[in-house]
């Protein structure tokens, strides 16, 4: 279990709550929302510079205030400054209307893991070896990343990927592209990657939240990963739709036990929770066996796979069976080495063997009709496949995934014949890709050739 530091937390507890006059909103008839609250009145000891905070907010921006209260961290004294306070030396330190008036007081807009890590320790450095806060860093790899490579521009990129994944924010200046962001793995300009709120958001920073899985779901849902749709499809997802307004969600971590405040598993409980024997953690990666996002599926490489199975296997095994589980768990390894080997291993071949007759140009990636072709085989319907197998989505796993998968296969064949007779890729038009800032060059430096896609109109790409 997670230790924050608890700074005499029980003589904070005695203060208790801001009187949340701030919360006694009155519904004027008619109207389906309650006139804005007016008045905030705050009883207890508070230093005046973080009463003048929440109070000149609590004007400003009434519903972040009203969140606030009704949070834990108002209970317990925490408050803007323990946040939003910001080193002078700082490259995101900034003033507000209220704090020009202090010499020694700079605040950020931004709040990165590190910061709340004063608090909460723990948390934050499982957070910070997981995948999610490494993902900016996987997303912008020349070698892994594709994507970048012809496809998207700067624009599509600050309105899609961004959003999931995060953006760079490190130089401290906060611009139109980069702000507001709050993607996982974001690049913050104190050196650390990632956002806490992805889960908990601001600012009441609740763990009920996170337990549940349409939180997960802002991000993992959609064609290429449908983990919320195959959890609703599941039985377990079923049940948390019949009963969760039984369940009792904000138990604290580890005391948050099958059978007694809820009956199924939600993505929390599965992934992250402190359920039985096994502690709560914040590195999504572990109890995990494989990594099905991946085009060839692999062994999980930042953990032991095999290590990893026995802790699902036990979450599972808090309501069902040994037998159940693991035949279930194994069955999925069948539908993993399915892929693998009768679906994604001889498409590559093929692949392979294109770009090695010269057939294929590999730069740029996205300019031929057969790579869009190869793309979705793995990146869509064989990671619906894989999914759906390992979430008891059988939907996903058949008529999104391995039918879909036959299908394309079969598409994929005719084109690659299409090449061979033609001596080339049939060649695609890649609107939108010769954008703005096509490839930031620090990332992805621009290969001289690409001047020939403006020229593009259905002639093949000479390297
Ligand atoms: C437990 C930490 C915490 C506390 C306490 C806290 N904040 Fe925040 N605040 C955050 C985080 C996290 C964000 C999101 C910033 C990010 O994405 O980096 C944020 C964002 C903001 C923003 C910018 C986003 C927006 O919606 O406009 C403002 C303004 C803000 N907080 C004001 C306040 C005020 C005023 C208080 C005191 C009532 C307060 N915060 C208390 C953590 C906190
Ligand atoms: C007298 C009123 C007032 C007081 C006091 C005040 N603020 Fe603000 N603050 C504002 C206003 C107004 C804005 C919006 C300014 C803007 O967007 O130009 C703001 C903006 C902010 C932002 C967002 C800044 C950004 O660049 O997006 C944060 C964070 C913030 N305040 C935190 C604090 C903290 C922490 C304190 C207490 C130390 C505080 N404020 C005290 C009025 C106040
Ligand atoms: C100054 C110390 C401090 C900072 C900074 C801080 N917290 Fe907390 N946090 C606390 C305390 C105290 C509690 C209540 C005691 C507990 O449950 O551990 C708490 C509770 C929580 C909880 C549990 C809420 C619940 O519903 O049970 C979450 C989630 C949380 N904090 C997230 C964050 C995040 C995210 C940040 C950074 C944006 C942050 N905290 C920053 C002190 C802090
Ligand atoms: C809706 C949110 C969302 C958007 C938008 C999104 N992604 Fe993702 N991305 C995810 C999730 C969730 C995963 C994890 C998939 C899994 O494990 O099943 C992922 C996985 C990835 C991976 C694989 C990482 C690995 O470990 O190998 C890369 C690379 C990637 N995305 C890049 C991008 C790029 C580039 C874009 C935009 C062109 C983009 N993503 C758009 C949510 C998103
Ligand atoms: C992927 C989603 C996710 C992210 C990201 C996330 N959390 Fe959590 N957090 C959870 C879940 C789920 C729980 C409840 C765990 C349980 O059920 O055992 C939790 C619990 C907590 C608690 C309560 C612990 C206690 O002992 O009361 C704190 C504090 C907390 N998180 C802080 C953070 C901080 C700080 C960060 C960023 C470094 C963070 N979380 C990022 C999902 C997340
Ligand atoms: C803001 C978007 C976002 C949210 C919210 C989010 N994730 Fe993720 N998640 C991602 C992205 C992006 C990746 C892929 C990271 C990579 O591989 O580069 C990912 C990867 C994962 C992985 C695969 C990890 C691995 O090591 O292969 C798991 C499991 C996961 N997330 C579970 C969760 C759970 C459970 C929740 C909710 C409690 C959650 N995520 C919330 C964006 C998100
Ligand atoms: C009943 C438990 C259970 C629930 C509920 C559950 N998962 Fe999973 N999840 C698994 C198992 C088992 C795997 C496959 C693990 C392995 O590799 O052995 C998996 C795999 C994943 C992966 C793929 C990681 C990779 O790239 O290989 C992601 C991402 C993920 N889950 C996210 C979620 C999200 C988001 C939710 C909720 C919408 C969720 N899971 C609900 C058990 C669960
Ligand atoms: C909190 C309790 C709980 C946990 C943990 C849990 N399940 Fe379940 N599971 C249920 C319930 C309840 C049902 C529905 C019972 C029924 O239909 O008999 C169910 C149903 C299932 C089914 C039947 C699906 C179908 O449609 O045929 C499978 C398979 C299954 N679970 C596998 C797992 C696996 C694998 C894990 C661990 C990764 C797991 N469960 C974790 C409670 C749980």
């Amino acid at each position: 279990m997670s230790c924050p530091v608890r700074f005499n937390y029980s003589a904070i507890m005695v203060v208790f709550i801001v009187s949340v006059k701030l919360m006694t909103c009155e519904a004027s008839e008619g109207e389906s929302f309650p006139e804005t609250p007016k008045e905030l009145e705050i009883q207890r000891g508070l230093k005046k510079r973080e009463r003048e905070c929440i109070e000149c907010h609590a004007k400003e921006e009434p519903g972040k205030i009203r969140d606030w209260a009704q949070g834990l961290h108002a209970r317990s004294n925490v408050t803007c400054i323990d946040c939003h306070k910001a080193e002078a030396t700082d490259k995101d330190a900034r003033d507000c209307p209220g704090t020009e008036k202090y010499r020694d007081l700079k605040i950020s807009p931004v709040v990165t893991p590190l910061d709340c890590s004063r608090c909460h320790p723990a948390e934050e450095e499982q957070f910070s070896v997981s995948k999610h806060a490494r993902t900016w860093t996987i997303m912008t790899d020349e070698i892994k990343d594709p994507w970048m490579k012809g496809m998207n521009n700067e624009i599509e990129r600050a309105v899609g990927c961004n959003i999931c994944h995060g953006s760079d924010i490190s130089s401290g200046e906060l611009t139109v592209e980069n702000w507001p962001n709050e993607g996982c793995g974001r690049k913050n300009p104190d050196g650390s990657f990632g956002s806490c709120v992805i889960c908990h958001t601001t600012h009441l920073f609740s763990i009920e939240e996170a337990r549940k899985p349409e939180t997960c779901g802002q991000c993992h849902l959609g064609p290429d990963h449908p983990q919320e749709e195959i959890y609703f499809e599941s039985k377990h997802g079923k049940r948390y739709l019949a009963e969760s307004d039984r369940w009792d969600f904000d138990t604290a971590p580890d005391a948050w036990e099958p059978g007694v405040n809820f009956s199924a598993p939600t993505c929390a409980v599965c992934h992250m929770s402190g359920v039985g024997p096994l502690s709560t953690s914040h590195d999504i990666g572990e109890r995990l066996k494989w990594e099905a996002q991946a085009p060839l599926t692999i062994m999980n490489k930042d953990h032991d796979g095999d290590k990893e199975r026995e802790k699902m296997i036990t979450v599972c095994t808090q309501c069902h069976s040994p037998r159940w589980a693991k035949n279930y768990l194994e069955r999925y390894d069948d539908a993993v080495e399915n892929y693998n080997e009768n679906y994604f291993k001889p498409v590559k071949d093929v692949m392979d063997d294109l770009y090695e007759k010269g057939l294929l140009t590999k730069w740029p990636v996205f300019d031929e009709e057969i790579e869009w072709s190869f793309y979705e085989l793995w990146h869509h319907e064989g990671r619906r496949a894989r999914m759906g197998s390992a979430m008891m989505g059988p939907d996903y796993s058949w008529w999104h995934g391995f039918y879909e998968l036959k299908h394309s296969y079969q598409h994929f064949i005719k084109l690659a014949e299409e090449v061979k007779e033609q001596g080339h890729g049939s060649p695609v038009y890649v609107p939108g890709a010769g954008g703005k800032n096509l490839t930031p060059s620090k990332i992805n430096p621009l290969p001289a050739e690409w001047d020939n896609i403006k020229n593009l109109k259905g002639k093949p790409i000479k390297q």
